[in-house]
């Protein structure tokens, strides 16, 4: 078969299945698939798969098709200026969450601070205190995580970025593990409520992990919590920056 046929191919089985951005995502897996780029499957629509490429590229469609998202089957994605390593216990990082990166931007541009402290709460990947790291030189950042296997990714991830010794991580409960105070907290805390569960598309529900989703049963937990004790480890003109999710309004708060 041809990289046009397998791609035709494959997305009509992930069309069929019902999964969004079908052929996206056939392209995505067979790039990651050839060890290529997707120009250069457009670039050789006529090239033929040998069997070991079919092979790979056919358990790769085959997961898909279990909905696990494409993220998580080539254990990466794209996050502002950079690859992140993923896996199964980090949330898979949203374009949506470069917004918290750009807000952070624009309070240090506005209210300039030399060398300024920053506190990620619930990091993931590390998705924002390494775009912080990487866009503030001499930040000086903390990150923490009550899970240690995601704080394990974030580190990894520090360290493929150069960026490790930009940022603390820490393992805990919101501030448990965190001592001082900070000119900004971020954080992108879980905000789905329990409630929601059943109307969650599956690669969000079936693979993505809970603890990283879930906050309550109104899905607001987190933020009572983290607004509650946030006061203390702010500096005077200190900013809280949180994303939130889009069905949540202050009326909830
Ligand atoms: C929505 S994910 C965000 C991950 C990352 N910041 C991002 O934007 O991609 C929320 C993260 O908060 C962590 N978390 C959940 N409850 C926590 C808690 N009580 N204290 C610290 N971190 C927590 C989860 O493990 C998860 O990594």
């Amino acid at each position: 078969m041809t990289i046009r046929e397998i791609i035709s191919q494959a997305t009509r089985q992930l069309e069929d299945a019902g999964i969004p951005s079908a052929r996206l995502d056939a392209e995505v897996l067979l790039a990651f698939c050839l060890n290529c780029d997707r120009l250069e499957l457009i670039k050789n629509p006529e090239r033929m798969l040998d069997d070991a490429e079919r092979k790979s590229f056919h358990e790769f469609i085959t997961r898909r098709l279990g909905w696990e998202p494409v993220a998580y089957i080539t254990g990466r994605k794209a996050f502002w200026s950079f690859t992140l390593e993923v896996n199964s216990n980090v949330l898979i990082p949203r374009p949506d969450t470069e917004v918290i990166v750009e807000e952070a931007l624009d309070v240090f541009r506005t209210h300039p601070v030399d060398q300024p402290c920053i506190l990620d709460i619930g990091t993931g990947s590390g998705a924002i205190a390494l775009a912080l790291a990487a866009e503030i030189p001499g930040a000086q950042i903390t990150a923490t995580d009550i899970s240690d296997a995601a704080l394990k990714v974030a580190k990894e991830n520090a360290l493929a970025l150069g960026l490790d010794h930009s940022i603390t991580f820490l393992h805990g409960d919101l501030f448990s593990p965190v001592h001082g105070t900070f000119d900004l907290i971020v954080s992108n805390p879980p905000y789905i409520g329990a409630d929601e569960y059943e109307i969650l598309p599956a690669g969000v529900k079936d693979f993505e992990p809970r603890q990283a989703l879930f906050a309550g049963k109104t899905g607001l937990e987190f933020y009572e919590n983290l607004v509650y004790q946030a006061k203390n480890y702010l500096k005077e003109k200190g900013w809280l920056l949180l994303e939130i999710g889009y069905a949540r309004t202050m009326r909830d708060y």
